[in-house]
């Protein structure tokens, strides 16, 4: 088989990295994608990095089996631990959610003011604040840890007014802050944009790191030559380590369309 038409393999905590899934699909329509959700051992927001890495590692080689020609770590918890261990091991192109959204924001940024919200492992690696001061030492900083925002989205609370709640109470500080722009660093933030702009109010912009990952994907598979040749619209297998009704169901919500071919499997080699 050409190189080109092997797949992409995606993995994530869980159900969350079907945001970057929804947003490949939209601009790599022939690509075939092979998705690892470890529904086992969500969420990884809360654990060590030593755990996380692990885990990355173990799901990196699940996708490997599929013979994968690219791989995305959709996981932001994943992406601010794990990036160098899964390169120093895997021998395919690897790419992470944060790169591509902190170029956006650095260049997007008027005020110089950026906020990141992510969940507490994404926050404690300094990860986002570091590669933003590489791009750009003069650039002002601050983050916060938002772990509700994980559970509020996968039970579908859109725009429930606890979700309100939660989102005034852990985005005040960026208000006094005057942030020009706010980069949502968690898969499962996209889908509470709305409520997160209410709050933050229109002078805010927000950045999703799923749209921008899209984007560097199609970039660097064509710098390499990689893109599919076929001319078919590509498949998605996907792959959980727990509970693929619960996955189907959920996912169904961040996809924004019924997800087939759900397969059980191991990561924990
Ligand atoms: N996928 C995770 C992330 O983007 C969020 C869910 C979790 O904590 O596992 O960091």
């Amino acid at each position: 088989m050409d190189l080109r038409d092997k797949p992409i393999g995606i993995f994530d905590s869980g159900v969350g990295g079907l945001t970057v899934v929804k947003q490949i699909q939209k601009l790599l329509p022939n690509e075939d994608l092979v998705y690892f959700g470890d529904t086992a051992r969500v969420p990884y927001g809360t654990k060590s990095k030593e755990a996380i890495i692990r885990f990355s590692i173990q799901n990196a080689a699940f996708l490997l089996k599929s013979n994968i020609k690219f791989l995305v770590v959709a996981c932001n918890s994943s992406s601010s631990y794990a990036l160098p261990s899964l390169r120093r091991l895997f021998k395919i192109p690897i790419i992470g959610v944060i790169k591509p959204v902190v170029k956006q924001a650095v260049s997007s940024t008027a005020n110089g003011c950026i906020g990141i919200i992510g969940t507490r492992a994404t926050v404690s690696s300094l990860e986002y604040p570091k590669q933003i001061k590489r791009l750009r030492s003069d650039l002002k900083v601050k983050q916060a840890a938002c772990p509700l925002f994980v559970p509020l989205a996968e039970e579908g609370w859109m725009r429930h007014k606890v979700t309100r709640q939660v989102a005034l109470e852990y985005l005040s500080g960026f208000k006094r802050e005057r942030i020009d722009t706010l980069i949502l660093g968690c898969t499962h933030y996209p889908l509470l944009k709305s409520v997160i702009k209410d709050v933050m109010g229109k002078s805010v912009r927000l950045m999703d790191s799923a749209y921008y990952t899209a984007l560097e994907i199609k970039s660097v598979l064509q710098q390499k030559d990689l893109s599919a040749k076929r001319k078919r619209a590509g498949t998605c297998k996907f792959f959980v380590s727990d509970e693929p009704e619960k996955f189907a169901k959920i996912g169904k919500g961040f996809l924004g369309r019924n997800l087939k071919s759900i397969k059980e499997g191991s990561a924990d080699v």
